[in-house]
């Protein structure tokens, strides 16, 4: 282990070395004077392991060191820190939790793994005393795990709403305002390195869900899972619907939404249409943005750049550097030890009460609207703007809603799919 006093290096052990591994390998190398100061001892990267020798890495790379047996890593004794890059379920949970019962901090960016093990990984690491620092899971390189873990340990969230997914922003901001396709836009940002090695995380919404997962363990100290959030992602997102949305002076952005509903609390991942004028509708391309409300604070927001190789590598060199100085202060395991949760029940979204922009695509003859208008009345749900345009079969009867229960608008919803008068699906998106 390494003493209070000792200059002996800290050692790293890297698991992947790939967009966000090799922003980390760059960033230790270039600020290695500047971050050897800081802990009091240079930080060394010990070994990297990653699947495919042969492949390409950041020039910064010390080839040397590239291995693909993982027992070179965690079997190695004068290894002080895993720092997991690496991503997936499995080996990732194995090998950290392997790390762990060896009595070695963690790093990691790997929100699929704490969404769906945070609290068992984060209750062995407070068993272990040692510290699972995760800066790099959520928003790149925005410090929302520090703010929420440390500046509003003092404070209760009462709600958080984020744009949380680079890849999905970065979608629709392309698709609003380039007129990209939704193929093209995705292609676009895996080749910045921002999208998740299977791109459905993304745009099926379920790296935002785990991203909640995780916030919400810091946030409303829930002990919960990805499965019990409603996520939806933005593949049903048409051209038409940003244009539609700009009409009614909306913006359609995908949104992770969280909040503390006394014994129960929210989450949920969905797009959403929120007005052009609120902080959140400027937050454009791979930037993420988290707005909490905190009880005593009020509102506060944190913006930046939420994904790709760099961003992310300030967060988890920043954890390195924090794990790192406890480790030779003698006080590994007070990050960790801060965390406290419950198992919370999350509100059902049949229960939400929320407006709503409906899109009908449907025939083009006297009566339709009427009925459209019965059905939504009958489940008492009302119209705030409405208009009608030509579409290439029949017509886009468009409306924004008052608030609804959102059982009530699907009631609502399946009696008018069950009409001949309706030519598409119709597309439903909440307004918040
Ligand atoms: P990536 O580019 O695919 O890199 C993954 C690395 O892990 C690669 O070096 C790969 O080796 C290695 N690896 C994967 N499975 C392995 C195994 N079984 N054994 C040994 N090595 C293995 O992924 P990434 O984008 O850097 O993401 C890594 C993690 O960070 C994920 O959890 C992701 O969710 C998270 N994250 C990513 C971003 C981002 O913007 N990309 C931002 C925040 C968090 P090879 O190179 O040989 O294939
Ligand atoms: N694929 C993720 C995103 C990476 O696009 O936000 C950052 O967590």
């Amino acid at each position: 282990m390494i003493s209070g006093t000792s200059q002996r290096p800290v050692r790293l052990g890297l698991l992947g070395c790939g967009t966000v591994g090799g922003g980390v390998v760059k960033l230790l190398t270039d600020n290695a004077k500047y971050l050897g100061m800081r802990v009091g001892a240079p930080l060394e990267i010990a070994r990297v392991l990653v699947r495919d020798e042969k492949k390409e890495r950041v020039p910064e790379l010390d080839r040397k060191l590239v291995t693909t047996d993982p027992e070179l890593v965690l079997g190695d004794d004068t290894i002080d820190v895993i720092v997991e890059t690496m991503g997936g379920l499995e080996p990732a949970r194995e090998w950290v939790e392997r790390a762990i019962e060896n009595k070695r901090s963690v790093v990691t960016a790997n929100k699929a793994l704490l969404a769906a093990h945070g609290p068992d990984l984060v209750e062995r690491a407070h068993a272990a005393g040692i510290d699972l620092a995760f800066e790099g899971s959520v928003g790149g390189g925005i410090p929302i795990i520090r703010t929420l873990r440390e500046a509003f340990a003092s404070d209760w969230v009462r709600s958080l709403t984020g744009i949380v997914n680079g890849t999905c922003n970065f979608v629709l901001t392309r698709m609003n305002e380039a007129g990209a396709t939704f193929d093209e836009a995705v292609k676009e940002a895996q080749n910045k390195g921002y999208a998740e090695a299977d791109p459905e995380l993304d745009v099926g919404g379920h790296d935002a869900a785990h991203k909640l997962v995780v916030l919400a363990m810091l946030a409303f100290g829930a002990r919960t899972d990805s499965k019990s959030v409603p996520t939806e992602g933005i593949r049903a997102i048409e051209p038409i619907d940003h244009r539609l949305a700009k009409r009614f002076g909306y913006v359609i952005k995908h949104l992770a939404v969280g909040r503390d509903a006394g014994e129960q609390i929210e989450l949920r991942v969905h797009p959403a249409l929120i007005a052009q004028s609120t902080p959140l509708a400027n937050v454009s391309g791979v930037l993420n943005a988290i707005a909490l409300e905190g009880a005593a604070l009020g509102p506060c927001m944190l913006s930046g750049r939420g994904a790709g190789d760099m961003p992310t590598a300030v967060s988890v060199v920043a954890d390195v550097l924090d794990v790192a100085r406890a480790l030779r202060s003698g006080v590994p395991g007070l990050m960790t030890r801060g965390i406290q949760m419950q198992v919370r029940k999350v509100v059902p979204i049949d229960e939400l009460r929320s407006r709503y922009f409906l899109r009908f695509n449907v025939e083009n003859k006297p009566g339709v609207l009427a009925r459209i208008a019965l059905a939504l009345g009958d489940a008492g749900v009302t119209v705030e703007q409405m208009v009608q345009e030509e579409a290439p079969s029949g017509v886009h009867v468009v409306m924004t809603t008052h608030q609804a229960v959102e059982k009530e608008l699907r009631k609502a919803l399946v009696a008018i799919a069950a009409q001949t008068f309706v030519v598409r699906p119709t597309q439903v998106i909440r307004v918040v």
